[in-house]
């Protein structure tokens, strides 16, 4: 227990990505990690003007030219989109075309502006193919603190 507590520390402090428990809402994806860092648990704690890296990992079984990405912050069941400096996920670390059964991280940033408000919400991050179809769509609970 103590030698796990350590190790635990120990990545944390080395800013290792620790997968993040997510709820799926309706990906079409396989395999989905969710790594955001720093968040060692949840609601994951963002702090106003700094940045959090976002990698997530799936195994696409579908294929498409393009990918988009949403993100909303949905505050008492309203989604209310939040801006992210790159929407397009060909640039975000995948190659694009998707190929099916392929393996692909996607990689971005999610700067927390010190003019957003403190409060808890939940973060709903969408990647869409070229039909609209939902890539991937995960959600977690975040805590906006000074
Ligand atoms: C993203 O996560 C995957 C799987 O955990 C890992 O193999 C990859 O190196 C990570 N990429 C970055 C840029 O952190």
């Amino acid at each position: 227990m103590v030698a796990v507590c350590w190790l635990m520390a120990a990545l944390l402090a080395l800013g290792e990505a620790v997968p993040v428990k997510f709820v799926d809402c309706g990906s079409k994806a396989e395999h989905i990690i969710v790594d955001i860092t720093p968040c060692p648990s949840l609601p994951c704690v963002l702090h106003k003007g700094q940045t959090y890296n976002v990698n997530i990992t799936f195994t696409s079984t579908t294929s498409s030219q393009t990918s988009q990405a949403e993100v909303y912050g949905i505050l008492a069941g309203i989604p209310i989109p939040f801006h992210i400096p790159n929407t397009d996920g060909c640039k975000s670390g995948i190659q694009c075309p998707i190929k099916k059964m392929q393996k692909y991280s996607y990689i971005n940033s999610l700067p927390i502006k010190s003019e957003y408000p403190s409060v808890e919400l939940v973060v709903k991050w969408e990647l869409m193919d070229d039909t609209k179809n939902l890539i991937f769509c995960w959600k977690i609970p975040v805590k906006i603190s000074s």
